[in-house]
């Protein structure tokens, strides 16, 4: 069985997120006051996600990628995994993550067999930190980075959110601490999802610029890869001169949602059908009202009936939608 949409897309993938709650307020993100954080019976339980999640697979989702709010805080996440990787037809379970509480989860998560882990990393500085988001130590976050290096959660992958005048400054830095540990670092252009990634944007730099500025610190071309375009929506770029690769995620300036292969399920059971786009389908209520596994598969069919084109980000449009929700 395939899920294709309306414009002749496969959707092999899908973004699961398992908590809104977050350990960190990146103001990207979610308003600094925004603390209506549920942790009730409105949040699928963990059961009701991974039969979500199991019957997604069986209509042809091959990747899934954990995210949250922050994932590592749900309860049962390792045990999660470990249900999600056993589940035919699946060929890799992913997660991304703030890193605060890797340093103890990911040897366990590798055990339950997780693949690949992506860390958000916008600074090394603990002024820039609190100031992006709110709270949270960078040591922290590089001793999970550490240990996810460790445990052969590779390849880990950071991504940095670069904003004028906040860590653009910080770009060579950053570079550095990847290439010293072999991670693979992607520049995100600010994305106006929600009032807060709405805001975000007045300190928006164009992934074309980014990249001049990446070629110019390391002295070197960057010269795209042709080979390893990935699931994901990064562009990737070898350093001319070295073994390294830098990708770059430009959903603004130059998005990439011909290839989209994704919908997004929040921990509400709400199925998002494009990051850019406010329409949901409710999958819980069903859920919840005894379907069957048939009849869900047609639930979910329906749904993707509703996928966009594209995004209206390239044309001064943002998005209602909330990012911490959505789960990037
Ligand atoms: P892999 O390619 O599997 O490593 O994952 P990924 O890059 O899709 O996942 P990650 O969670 O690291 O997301 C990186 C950035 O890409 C985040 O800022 C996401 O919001 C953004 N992103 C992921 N999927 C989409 C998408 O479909 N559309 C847009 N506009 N942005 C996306
Ligand atoms: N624009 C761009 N990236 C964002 N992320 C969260 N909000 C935004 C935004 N408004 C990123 C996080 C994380 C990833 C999952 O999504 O930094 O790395
Ligand atoms: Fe939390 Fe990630 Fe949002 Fe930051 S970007 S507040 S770490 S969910």
């Amino acid at each position: 069985m395939a899920l294709i949409d309306p414009f002749g897309r496969a959707i092999t993938y899908l973004r699961l997120s398992v908590t809104e709650r977050c350990n960190l307020r990146c103001h990207y993100c979610r308003k600094p006051d925004d603390f209506n954080e549920r942790e009730d019976d409105q949040v699928l339980s963990m059961a009701e996600l991974t039969r979500l999640a199991r019957l997604f697979v069986e209509l042809g989702v091959e990747r899934i990628r954990l995210t949250g709010g922050e994932p590592l805080l749900r309860q049962g996440i390792v045990e999660m995994v470990a249900e999600l990787t056993a589940l035919p037809g699946l060929q890799e379970v992913n997660l991304s993550t703030n890193a605060l509480l890797l340093e103890r989860l990911a040897e366990p998560l590798k055990l339950a067999g997780l693949g690949r882990i992506n860390v958000s990393l916008d600074t090394l500085r603990q002024p820039t930190f609190t100031q992006i988001c709110g709270a949270g130590d960078p040591a922290r976050v590089v001793a999970g980075i550490d240990a996810a290096i460790d445990v052969g959660l590779a390849p880990v992958k950071c991504n940095m959110v670069v904003m004028g005048g906040v860590n653009d400054d910080e770009i060579g830095d950053i570079l550095n601490f990847a290439r010293q540990r072999g991670v693979t670092l992607r520049f995100i252009e600010t994305m106006p999802i929600g009032e807060a990634g709405a805001q975000s944007m007045s300190r928006y730099i164009p992934a074309q610029e980014i990249l001049s500025r990446v070629s110019t610190l390391l002295g070197a071309d960057l010269i795209p890869a042709t080979e390893h375009r990935g699931p994901g929506p990064a562009r990737y770029f070898h350093i001319a001169g070295s073994h390294a690769t830098v990708g770059v995620i430009s959903a603004v300036s130059q998005h990439f949602c011909d290839s989209c292969n994704r919908v997004r399920l929040t921990s509400e059971g709400q199925l998002a059908l494009c990051l850019g786009d406010v329409g949901r389908v409710d999958l819980r209520a069903p859920l919840r009202s005894g379907a069957q596994d048939e009849s869900m598969k047609q639930h979910i069919l329906q749904a993707l009936a509703q996928k966009p084109l594209k995004h209206p980000f390239d044309q001064g449009g943002s998005s209602g939608n909330d990012m911490v929700a959505l789960g990037g």
